[in-house]
């Protein structure tokens, strides 16, 4: 195609630093504006003034572009195979919330179904993740001016030493939770208890900046079940520019869709297949969410 991947790239930085305006202006109360499933499915005027913003400006741009948003989704749409601005105006709504600073932007933009170019920025500690497919993925923050993940030489991959990122998700029932809780459960028990026994695991609450904490080499691995393609795509390749490597959740699958709902990511380092497999050898069962 002759869409000029760094131009675009470029462009949704600066759509991402007009959004962060929005979102650090937002004072969102517990109660937020809407509640999508259940009590802990959250969504603000926040996430929906942010949505409008973000797609009026990339519209302006770039009027050919499909555009698949958290706030404009319907059930049953479905990833087009042209040009699609993903964007989710607030990764980690309920941080926001509660002001917990672990708050994104994601914006990715996917052709054929694959994330080409990714920005998540967090507003309030002013950390820009970035990167276009072939030109590598760069962090600027107060202390680093657009520095090339990985930031260190990566250590061999080992599960023993891991420190890995999981989210329980909205879904607090049923055989996907049962699941989850099981395997949390195995990576940190100890081998006696048949476990992996990982340094620690975390849940912070966006996606999008758990994937660049493991393209960054701050994480070695996060795994989730249950977040949606305008969680991953921007996240998605920073982390394959900074060579790491997404796969399922499930066992077995190496090339899951963007859409899929299921994801493993992994950072750059030696032995990167060999600790997938050891990371799915923890998963407690099939995940049937996706
Ligand atoms: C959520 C966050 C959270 C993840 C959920 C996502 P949202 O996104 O990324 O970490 O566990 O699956 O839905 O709702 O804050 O945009």
């Amino acid at each position: 195609s002759d869409i000029n991947l760094q131009e675009v790239h470029d462009y949704l930085v600066d759509v991402a630093k007009q959004a962060g305006r929005i979102v650090t202006a937002a004072r969102p109360s517990t109660t937020a504006a809407g509640e999508k499933k259940n009590s802990v499915d959250l969504v603000t005027e926040t996430d929906q003034a942010t949505e409008r913003l973000i797609t009026d400006l990339v519209h302006q741009r770039y009027p050919h572009f499909e555009f698949m948003g958290e706030e404009t989704y319907q059930p049953g749409d479905s990833l087009s195979p042209r040009p699609t601005l993903i964007c989710d105006p607030v990764d980690g709504t309920t941080n926001l919330v509660h002001r917990y600073p672990y708050v994104s932007i994601s914006l990715g933009l996917a052709i054929d179904r694959k994330p080409v170019v990714g920005v998540v920025y967090n507003p309030f500690t002013q950390t820009l993740f970035s990167a276009a497919k072939g030109i590598g993925s760069f962090l600027t923050d107060p202390s680093h001016d657009h520095v090339r993940l990985p930031l260190k030489d990566p250590e061999p991959l080992a599960l023993d030493k891991a420190l890995v990122a999981v989210e329980w998700g909205s879904d607090r029932a049923g055989h996907d939770y049962d699941i989850k809780v099981e395997t949390f459960r195995n990576l940190c028990a100890s081998p006696e208890e048949g476990g992996a026994m990982v340094h620690g695991i975390r849940s912070f609450g966006s996606a999008a900046l758990n994937l660049c904490g493991v393209a960054a080499g701050h994480l070695d691995a996060y795994w989730e079940a249950g977040c949606w393609a305008w969680d991953v795509c921007a996240g998605w390749v920073i982390l394959e520019e900074a060579g790491g490597q997404i796969v399922d959740a499930n066992k077995g699958n190496w090339h899951p869709r963007i859409d899929e709902r299921r994801y493993l990511a992994v950072r750059k380092g030696e032995r990167q297949n060999a600790f997938i497999e050891e990371l799915w050898s923890h998963v407690a069962g099939d995940l049937k969410v996706g």
